[in-house]
């Protein structure tokens, strides 16, 4: 099977990196709309509008299924996407909330929801919750870790001193939503904060997610990747060697 994975820009690969971790796919176009990045701050017409266009741009291939990597894109375009798409559809936050209630047994569990201001705005993954029973949340824009993280700021003083910005007087939660596709990069750093809490990193839920609800049989071959930005696209193969690859 052949997937699209859009994302916003570089951040994407986090959510690439479980999918080949596991070989669910035979190829995985992936495309970073790196001009227009960062869609967290946008508002949810400007997010439709780039999402829809780069349904345009996947129609070039003939994949089976589209993965809206992007957790701003999951929060503000699914529908839209879902009506014009001529393949399959998944965002990332239906599959986090998925994950989030296979391990939270008890609905008075503290969940502490990160994400972009577009994405935690939506009150997308609170709704969700919500509506399973779950009434303990705290939701946090967190926009400040997306440059952080491009800059390959991982751990270190630059890091820790956002983290005490946002985290200082935040309770212990027993789970943390990592919505957005950057914060899979620093979830070592966020446990040290709050070592208690089970991280949900939406790679993960995606993956679990597609197994169980699109029958995607284990792909034999290794997976093969594309990658396209709409700009600098070697910029994106560089970060795609240091983060798939460790190279
Ligand atoms: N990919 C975005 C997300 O997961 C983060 C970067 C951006 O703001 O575009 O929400």
């Amino acid at each position: 099977m052949r997937a699209g994975v859009f994302d916003s820009g570089v951040g994407g690969l986090t959510v690439v990196k479980s999918l080949l971790e596991h070989s669910l796919f035979d190829e995985i176009i992936y495309f970073g709309d790196t001009a227009r990045v960062p869609y967290g701050i946008k508002d949810k017409n400007t997010i439709i509008r780039y999402s829809l266009e780069a349904v345009e741009f996947f129609k070039n291939f003939d994949i089976d299924i589209l993965i809206a990597a992007c957790n701003s894109v999951s929060a503000y375009a699914i529908d839209e996407l879902k009506a014009v798409a001529p393949f399959k559809v998944s965002g990332v936050i239906q599959p986090g909330v998925k994950a989030l209630t296979n391990k939270a047994k008890n609905l008075d569990a503290k969940i502490l929801i990160l994400g972009t201001k577009a994405t935690i705005n939506s009150q997308k993954y609170k709704r969700l919750l919500n509506s399973q029973g779950y009434y303990n949340i705290n939701s946090l824009a967190t926009s400040l870790f997306v440059p952080v993280v491009e800059e390959g700021l991982f751990e270190g003083d630059v890091l820790k001193s956002v983290m005490n910005h946002y985290f200082d007087g935040i309770d212990e939660p027993d789970f943390i939503i990592l919505g957005c596709t950057h914060f899979p990069l620093i979830k070592n750093e966020i446990s040290k904060f709050f070592p208690n809490a089970t991280l949900i990193h939406s790679g993960e839920a995606v993956v679990w997610f597609l197994k169980n609800s699109f029958n995607i049989p284990k792909s034999k071959s290794q997976t093969s990747l594309k990658l396209f930005a709409s700009e600098n696209p070697d910029k994106l193969k560089e970060v795609a060697k240091k983060w798939l690859y460790n190279s």
